[in-house]
C-alpha cells in the first residue's frame, strides 16, 4: 500500500528541490532565475548538463536522461528504495512518518540485515578478545596495530567452526535465512539443505557505511593460504562496486584530499599513523560510482597502490576513471616498501609523510612510465623517448600544460624546446581528428535512436515514437486538452511499449480528475523510467503545444496502424495466407 497523500503532499510542501540537491550538488543560478545548473552527479561529465527547476519542484540531466522530483533524486543518488527516501526526507523536514498503511516489507527486511551485520561484527570481536583465541590477537599485534585501532575499526575473528555464528545469532533471535541474506552463512544442498558459517578462520574487518551501518565483511586468512580473502557478496544492504571502505572516517578528516590505497591492511595501517583521509576500494578495481562517492568530499585523490605491476596497472585505469569524474589526481610512487602499510612500518610516518608531500601529478608519472623504457643516455633512446613522451603531451587539452612539459623535456634531454614543440604539434592534428571522429559516431548513434535503453521500441519506430511524445508532452502540458483528446486516444494507438505505458497511466490520472504531478507515476515506473516522465513533463520544448498538433500525431499513428496490418498480412507465408481465408470462410 501506498503511503498516504495527506502525508506526501505536506512532505513536498517542506522539502525544497533546491535546498535538497544543492547539499550534493554545487549549482550555478542562471540569470533566467529559477533554473540551477550543475554537474550531474549521475553520470560523469565535465560540463553541466544538470537542470534543476524550482518551479516544477524537479530535476533533468540532459546528458544521462536521469530526472524526477525530490524523492526519485533522493533514491537516487543515496541508493534507497522508495520508502527508505520518504523516510530520509521527513525525517530532513522534521516530520514523522504516519504509523499506518504503507508496505515497508522491503526496509524492514534490509533493518534485519543491518541489525545481523551489527551483531556479527560484536561477535567477531568479542572472538578476538577471547583468551582461546589469542593466536588471532596476536596476529593484529604483530602486525603492529595498537588495541585502540583494533577498537576503532571494530576488527575481529571469526572462529574455526562451520556453525558458531549460526549459534551465536539463533541465540540472538536471528533467523537462518536472515543470516543467509546477510551472506553471513553459506547453503549447502548436498544431502538435504544445510547452513554454515561463511567466515571461518578469518581475520574479520567490518565495512561500515559514511550512515555507520555494518554493511558487509572482508575476511582475511591468518596465513598464506588461499583464498586470501573472503568477502560478502552483493546483498540487500551491500553492493560492493558502489562503497569505499572506511569512507565513514575519511569524510571526517581534515585535509581536503583523499589516500586510495589498495588493501584494508594498507588504510588500517595509514589510519593509525594519523592518515585518516586513506580510503580503498572493496576487492575491486575502482569503478566510477565509487570514484562519484569520494567526489561528494573531495576534488582531489592522491593513489597510492602497491609498487608491483598489478598495482602500476590499477594505478593507469583508476587515473582515467577518477580524472572522467572530475577530480584532480596525483601518484605516489612508493619507494621503500611495497605498499603503505610496510612503509609505514619499515620507515615510520615521516617517510609516508615525504613521499605525499612529493606525489607526482599524472602528468608526470606517465611522463616517468614512459622514462623508464628508454635508455635516454645513448641518442637512439632519448629520440625513441621524445617521439613516445610527444605523443602523450599531444593528449592533453591544455596549452599551458603542454608547454611547460615541452619546456622540462627540454631541460632534461637537452634537445631544443622548439624542436620538442614540433612533434607534439604533430601528433596534435591526428589526436584532434580522433577525438572529432568519436564525437561524431556518438552523436549518430544517439540520433538514430540506438541508444534508447527506457524505451528499446524506439529504435524500430523512430518516426512513431515521435508522434506518440508530441502527444505525451502537450497533454502533461495541457491536461485540458484531455477532454477533447480522449475519444480519439487510447493506448492501443501508441507503437512504443514504454510511452504505450505513460499513456495509459497519465489517461487513467486524468479520468479520475487527480492532480497530474510525476510522483503519481512512482507505483508503476522505476526511478530510471521517472527521469523520462520528467522530461515529458517539465523539460521537453520541442512541441507547438496546440490540439491541432497532437490530432496530426495521432492522425500519423493510425495510418502506420494501417500500413503495419497491411505489411503483416503481405509478409504472411503462402500457407498462412490460406489458413486465413480457411477460417473466415468457416
Ligand atoms: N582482495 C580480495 N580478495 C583476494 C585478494 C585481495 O578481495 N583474494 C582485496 C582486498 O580488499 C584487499 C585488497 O584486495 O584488501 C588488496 O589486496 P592485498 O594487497 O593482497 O591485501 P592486503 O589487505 O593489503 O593484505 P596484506 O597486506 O595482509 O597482504
Ligand atoms: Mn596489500
Amino acid at each position: 500500500m501506498a503511503i498516504n497523500d495527506a502525508f506526501l503532499s505536506e512532505l513536498k510542501m517542506r522539502t525544497d528541490i533546491m535546498d535538497l540537491v544543492s547539499s550534493y550538488v554545487s549549482l550555478d543560478s542562471r540569470r533566467q532565475g529559477r533554473t540551477h545548473k550543475g554537474l550531474c552527479p549521475f553520470h560523469n561529465e565535465k560540463t553541466p548538463s544538470f537542470m534543476v527547476y524550482e518551479d516544477t519542484q524537479s530535476f533533468y540531466c540532459f546528458g544521462c536522461g536521469a530526472g524526477g522530483d525530490a524523492i526519485t533524486f533522493t533514491m537516487k543518488i543515496e541508493n534507497l528504495d522508495y520508502i527508505e527516501a520518504v523516510k530520509l526526507l521527513a525525517e530532513r523536514a522534521g516530520l514523522s512518518m504516519p504509523e499506518d498503511g504503507y508496505d515497508d516489507s522491503l526496509t524492514k527486511k534490509k533493518n534485519r540485515i543491518l541489525a545481523a551485520n551489527r551483531e556479527a561484527a560484536r561477535f567477531f570481536h568479542s572472538c578476538l578478545l577471547d583468551k582461546k583465541n589469542s593466536h588471532a590477537l596476536n596476529y593484529f599485534l604483530n602486525r603492529g596495530l595498537s588495541p585502540q585501532t583494533i577498537k576503532h575499526f571494530g576488527l575481529g575473528y571469526a572462529p574455526d567452526s562451520w556453525d558458531s555464528l549460526i549459534k551465536h545469532m539463533r541465540e540472538k533471535g536471528f533467523s537462518v535465512q536472515e543470516l543467509y541474506e546477510a551472506d553471513l552463512v553459506k547453503k549447502s544442498t548436498k544431502n538435504g539443505e544445510r547452513f554454515y558459517d561463511n567466515f571461518r578462520n578469518r581475520m574479520m574487518t567490518p565495512i561500515i557505511d559514511i550512515r555507520g551501518n555494518v554493511i558487509g565483511f572482508g575476511g582475511r586468512v591468518l596465513d598464506d593460504s588461499k583464498p586470501k580473502y573472503v568477502n560478502t557478496a552483493d546483498t540487500l544492504v551491500y553492493k560492493k562496486s558502489h562503497e569505499v571502505f572506511a569512507m565513514n572516517y575519511a569524510k571526517n578528516a581534515k585535509e581536503d584530499f583523499l589516500i586510495v590505497a589498495e588493501g584494508y591492511m594498507d588504510v588500517i595501517a595509514l589510519h593509525q599513523a594519523g592518515f585518516t583521509n586513506a580510503v580503498a576500494c572493496l576487492g575491486t578495481a575502482l569503478t566510477s560510482e565509487q570514484a562519484r562517492l569520494m567526489k561528494r568530499y573531495t576534488d582531489e585523490v592522491v593513489l597510492s597502490y602497491d609498487s608491483d605491476e598489478a598495482g602500476q596497472k590499477a594505478t593507469k585505469r583508476a587515473m582515467q576513471i577518477f580524472s572522467d569524474s572530475g577530480l584532480k589526481v596525483r601518484v605516489l610512487q612508493l619507494r621503500g616498501g611495497k605498499d603503505p602499510d610496510e612503509i609505514i612500518k619499515k620507515h615510520g610516518r615521516e617517510r609516508f609523510q615525504s613521499l605525499l608531500d612529493g606525489a607526482e601529478n599524472d602528468t608526470e608519472f606517465n611522463l616517468i612510465k614512459i622514462g623508464e623504457k628508454y635508455d635516454i643516455t645513448v641518442s637512439d633512446g632519448k629520440m625513441s623517448f621524445l617521439k613516445e613522451a610527444a605523443q602523450f603531451l599531444a593528449t592533453l587539452s591544455s596549452p599551458v600544460e603542454r608547454e611547460t612539459y615541452c619546456l622540462k623535456l627540454a631541460s632534461m634531454t637537452e634537445v631544443s624546446a622548439d624542436a620538442i614543440r614540433q612533434e607534439v604539434n604533430k601528433n596534435l592534428s591526428s589526436v584532434r581528428r580522433k577525438a572529432k571522429k568519436e564525437l561524431f559516431t556518438q552523436a549518430r548513434n544517439y540520433s538514430a535512436g540506438t541508444e534508447d535503453k527506457i524505451n528499446p521500441d524506439k529504435k524500430k519506430y523512430v518516426l512513431q515514437a515521435k508522434a506518440e511524445e508530441v502527444i505525451l508532452v502537450t497533454l502533461f502540458r495541457n491536461p485540458d486538452f484531455y477532454k477533447k483528446l480522449k475519444d480519439e486516444l487510447t493506448p492501443e494507438l501508441f507503437f512504443t511499449s514504454f510511452n504505450k505505458r505513460v499513456l495509459s497511466v497519465l489517461l487513467s490520472i486524468l479520468e479520475s480528475g487527480r492532480e497530474l504531478d510525476v510522483s503519481s507515476f512512482r507505483d508503476s515506473f522505476s526511478a530510471d523510467e521517472i527521469g523520462r516522465i520528467t522530461y515529458f513533463s517539465d523539460v521537453c520544448k520541442e512541441v507547438s503545444d496546440t490540439i491541432e498538433e497532437c490530432f496530426e500525431c495521432i492522425e500519423t499513428l493510425r495510418n502506420a496502424k494501417n500500413k503495419k496490418s497491411f505489411d503483416e498480412v503481405s509478409a504472411m507465408s503462402d500457407e498462412d495466407f490460406a489458413n486465413m481465408f480457411k477460417n473466415i470462410n468457416k
